[in-house]
């Protein structure tokens, strides 16, 4: 019998040996239990979606239009979607989009994947934020990225810290080129960004020749109609240097792997090249359905729905946890996305916790896999998306039996 190391040799790539599990996905057995409140899935509700008009649109373009929507499509996507997106990239000051700079995704954890492929060579350090999104941090690792995490305060990234671990990085003969950022209502910490730190990062990259991606899914879903988080890294950008992923999961849903990256178009075409052979185009059906969705105002008419359905949830999460979190802790207070982040006091483990809250019906994702310098043991992440309120009170109840008891 020869040992898995033996097997392997030889016959597994270094590439493949680089990937890792992501930890959310691993707990997914743990959280299938009947009656569990769960806080784990950082998945939109599916309560958002609009099933019936999706699958009239889907039923209509099968049977009217099958020789186009079940046919291959175009490596940059849907003429019509990339359309609508450019529209809306337009509406949110990103006005540089142009057909060479824009390429529909499978997903934004498409994007992800191919500009890791793109932009990373193996040993190339990666800056991100502390804590971050283990799916970007997953493309990044299996490029064989080097990820060097930057402290995330309430207003976005250290950036004086960015700038003293870009400077001694290059000093040590390593290259350092690419920051990658979540600034707004991020996923796992649900901080948004200010429009100072933003500015202050697109200074910073031009000042330091790096290229930051600015991912940003979660933008659309602000709690308060009258305030929208501040304007895009992008929409700031002359230099060609921001990278910016959006995507439909969160507004429409994430069944239809409907996204978008826009880059410089010297980086979108080597995009174009590595998505041809990841999957030749993405989804011809997907694509066409989010392409009718938008043009019904599936999103826009909807969106001011979605964000109080999400505003509602945050703000249960938040009273419960003001009423029964124990002295030591603090959490993030989002205007937006689908996230709260918890600190507890520096003695807890998150993670060693986690059974007992289990037993005790409610569960979370530890925040240590959001590190990728293995801190934040004490941390934890709150989707507030799939739970009512009522079940966000109870659930919110129970977690904190279990850490007083600790
Ligand atoms: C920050 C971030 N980026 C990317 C993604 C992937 O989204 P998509 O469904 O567009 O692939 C997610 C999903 O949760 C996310 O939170």
């Amino acid at each position: 019998m020869t040992s898995s190391a033996e097997y392997l040799a030889g016959r597994i790539s270094e590439t493949a040996r680089r990937l890792r599990p992501n930890a959310i996905r691993a707990m997914a057995p743990l959280l299938t239990r009947p009656g569990l409140i769960s806080f784990a899935g950082g998945v939109p509700s599916a309560a958002t979606f609009p099933a019936d008009a999706i699958a009239r649109i889907a039923a209509r373009l099968i049977r009217e239009e099958g020789s186009r929507v079940l046919q291959y499509g175009m490596t940059r996507g849907n003429r019509e979607l990339a359309g609508f997106v450019v529209d809306r990239l337009r509406a949110k000051g990103i006005s540089w989009t142009s057909p060479e700079s824009l390429l529909l995704t499978s997903g934004s954890q498409q994007a992800l994947d191919l500009l890791s492929r793109v932009l990373v060579d193996p040993g190339d350090v990666v800056f991100c934020e502390l804590p971050s999104y283990i799916g970007g941090l997953s493309s990044l690792w299996a490029a064989g990225g080097d990820l060097v995490g930057i402290s995330l305060g309430d207003d976005g990234p250290d950036l004086d810290e960015l700038e003293r671990r870009v400077l001694a990085v290059r000093s040590g003969g390593r290259t350092a080129r690419l920051v990658y950022t979540i600034p707004t209502f991020q996923n796992p910490s649900g901080i948004t960004a200010s429009a100072s730190s933003r500015a202050a990062l697109v200074e910073l990259a031009e000042k330091l020749d790096l290229l930051v991606i600015e991912d940003d899914p979660y933008s659309e879903v602000y709690f308060d109609a009258s305030a929208p988080p501040p304007a895009s890294l992008a929409s700031m950008d002359t230099g060609g240097r921001v990278i910016y992923l959006g995507s439909l999961s969160k507004v429409l849903c994430p069944g239809l792997r409907a996204a978008w990256v826009v880059a410089n178009p010297e980086i979108s075409r080597y995009l174009e090249l590595a998505k041809e052979g990841a999957d030749l185009c993405s989804s011809t059906l997907d694509h066409a359905i989010a392409a009718e969705a938008l043009r019904e105002g599936l999103v826009d008419d909807r969106l001011p729905g979605i964000r109080s359905f999400y505003a509602e949830r945050c703000a249960a999460m938040l009273a419960a946890l003001q009423r029964e979190a124990v002295p030591g802790c603090s959490w993030t207070l989002p205007t937006g996305g689908l996230f709260v982040w918890v600190t507890l006091p520096g003695s807890c483990d998150a993670r060693q916790m986690l059974d007992a809250c289990v037993d005790a019906g409610v569960a979370y994702v530890p925040g240590q896999p959001f590190f990728v310098d293995g801190s934040g043991a004490n941390t934890l992440r709150l989707a507030f998306s799939k739970e009512d309120p009522d079940a966000i009170d109870a659930g919110i109840t129970s977690l904190f039996r279990i850490v007083a008891a600790g």
